[in-house]
């Protein structure tokens, strides 16, 4: 029998603020996919020097290293804050860049399985997974059904960062062994 090479998970999001609550949730993401056994990379989108999205431009190479990350990954997983009822301008200006995806074979990210995390400092978190979703769908990929909309960021983290609620701590850690789970049938289906 053949050994199963770890999957690779790509964890992409985050905000520039140093107790970022989406960077956060992301690390316990794919801390709980690494105890699992897949390999894990984390991709800060508030590290990324990547310019404002310009049709026609020649791609940078951070351009090109960040689309290849994605690119290469079995599964991800996406974190953003809900900016003014949807996600960061700073999570959609590196999204629009996989567009330089669209020729590659597979194109975009097509058949990868995504799993959301949406956070807020009120109420509407399930809409920062709905717009998310709707990207996830333009780039040919799959979201997983199970997701994390974190509401009242503010009684779930601590004001350095810390995640404070078990229950919390718990939905990150079952969305990483679903994507897991969901990451072993696409791998499986694509590989005969
Ligand atoms: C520019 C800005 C816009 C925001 N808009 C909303 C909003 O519309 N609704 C909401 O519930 N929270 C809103 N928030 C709160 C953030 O979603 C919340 O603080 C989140 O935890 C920030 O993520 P971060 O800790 O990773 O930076 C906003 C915060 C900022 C800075």
């Amino acid at each position: 029998m053949t050994e199963e090479r770890p999957l690779k998970v790509v964890g992409f999001g985050g905000t520039l603020k140093a107790s970022s609550t989406t960077l956060v949730s992301l690390r316990r993401v794919l801390s709980t996919c690494q105890r699992l056994g897949a390999d894990t990379e984390l991709v800060e989108a508030g590290s990324l020097a990547l310019p404002i999205y310009d049709w026609g431009a020649q791609p940078t190479a951070e351009v090109e290293r960040f689309a290849q990350i994605f690119h290469g990954a079995d599964a991800l997983v996406w974190a953003s804050p809900l900016y003014h009822g949807t996600i960061s301008g700073l999570f959609k200006n590196a999204i629009d860049w996989l567009e330089i995806l669209r020729e590659r074979s597979p194109p975009y990210l097509m058949d990868k399985p995504i799993g959301l995390i949406g956070i807020a400092g009120g109420g509407q978190a399930l809409q920062v997974i709905t717009s998310m979703e709707q990207i996830v769908r333009s780039l040919r990929a799959w979201t997983i059904p199970f997701v994390v909309p974190i509401n009242r960021a503010a009684d779930v983290f601590s004001s350095t960062g810390e995640l404070k609620d078990e229950r919390v701590i718990e939905q990150l850690e079952q969305l990483a062994a679903e994507l897991l789970r969901s990451g072993k049938i696409f791998s499986n289906a694509s590989s005969g």
